[in-house]
């Protein structure tokens, strides 16, 4: 049994959390399934209405009681869509990509007036000693190797450097994690815990087309790229974000065209929406990690947790102390 201070802050059993991927890579069912799971799920709020937002976590107490999230991308959260999470209570508030001019104290200081804990994510140090200094309960330090919006640092030199910056607040490592070796190896790098996106979005409740899962199942991992062609394509300018997507159709078409696309970007996101309800892998741009080239098959998350705290478990307590009995 892996116990860290994580799963006494969010109440959870282990100590795996379900990064809250918007623009509906995750609902109700994949987060419920992860929280049932002893890990903590995490709605994507970002994209989602206020109505839908509240009906997204009415769905999720409907399907679990345990602990879950609900995060936001401060840079494109307006007031509505954080009303129902705070006015419902929603046990974690998870946030990411604040402007840079933006104060992130009266979210933290709102969210905690409603009794939630707060996740935030960072993808270097300043940014992690601002929100240490905002007074966040838990930092999300998440490396270049993720899937979709990541900054420059990997999270090998990076978590190790936020703990340091941060402590005692506990920081989970994110990218680039897919199985109980990343746990093993982030647990050791100092985090308290790991965060997981595209590791879940191959599962069997994650809403996302089983085309864009099997994409996930058949990248190796070094197949994936990180540009600014997502952002143009929807004309949202990100605060020091690039985007790691895979190196498919739609990205290989527009690289070094930039300029051409963001002069179509209207015609081409009319294009791209149809791609995507139709499951065209090649004509979207696919948020992946390089953590890809770890996931062969799709799995319930359920599944995907138990695997992975095993793993972990086994590594600790028999490969590593074999290795540092060995002469
Ligand atoms: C499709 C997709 C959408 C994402 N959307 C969000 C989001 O809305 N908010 C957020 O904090 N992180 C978002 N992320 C980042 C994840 O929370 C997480 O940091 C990242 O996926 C970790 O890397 P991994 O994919 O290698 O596990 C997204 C990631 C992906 C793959």
């Amino acid at each position: 049994m892996l116990h860290t201070r994580i799963c006494d802050l969010f109440g959870i059993a282990h100590p795996i959390v379900l990064g809250g991927m918007g623009g509906g890579h995750t609902a109700a069912p994949l987060v419920a399934a992860v929280s049932n799971a002893g890990g903590l799920g995490v709605l994507g709020a970002t994209g989602f209405s206020a109505v839908n937002v509240q009906k997204q976590i009415e769905a999720i107490r409907a399907a679990t009681d345990k602990p879950f999230g609900v995060n936001f991308l401060l840079f494109l959260t307006e007031e509505a869509g954080l009303t129902p999470a705070f006015q419902s209570r929603t046990p974690v508030m998870s946030y990411a990509w604040p402007r840079h001019d933006q104060d992130l104290r009266p979210y933290v200081q709102r969210a905690h007036d409603n009794g939630s804990v707060v996740m935030h994510m960072v993808g270097d140090v300043p940014e992690a000693t601002r929100a240490a200094e905002a007074h966040v309960d838990v930092i999300v330090a998440q490396g270049t190797e993720g899937g979709g919006h990541v900054g420059w640092m990997a999270s090998m030199p990076l978590v190790p450097m936020v703990v340091q910056a941060v402590a005692p607040v506990p920081v989970i490592a994110a990218g680039g994690i897919a199985d109980g070796r990343g746990l093993a190896a982030a647990l050791a790098l100092g985090a308290e815990g790991v965060l997981l996106g595209t590791r879940l979005l191959a599962t069997t409740e994650s809403p996302i087309h089983p085309n864009f899962k099997q994409a996930i199942v058949n990248s190796d991992g070094h197949d994936t790229t990180i540009s600014e062609i997502p952002d143009i394509a929807s004309r949202i300018v990100w605060p020091g974000a690039m985007a790691r997507t895979l190196r498919n159709r739609f990205i290989e078409q527009w690289a070094g065209r930039e300029w051409d696309l963001r002069r179509r970007a209207g015609s081409i996101l009319a294009a791209v929406q149809a791609a995507r309800a139709a499951g065209d892998a090649e004509n979207v741009p696919l948020f992946v990690g390089q953590d890809a080239g770890l996931i062969d098959s799709v799995l319930p998350a359920g599944e995907v947790i138990r695997r992975m705290v095993e793993e972990a478990e086994q590594i600790i307590t028999d490969r590593l102390p074999a290795i540092s009995r060995a002469r």
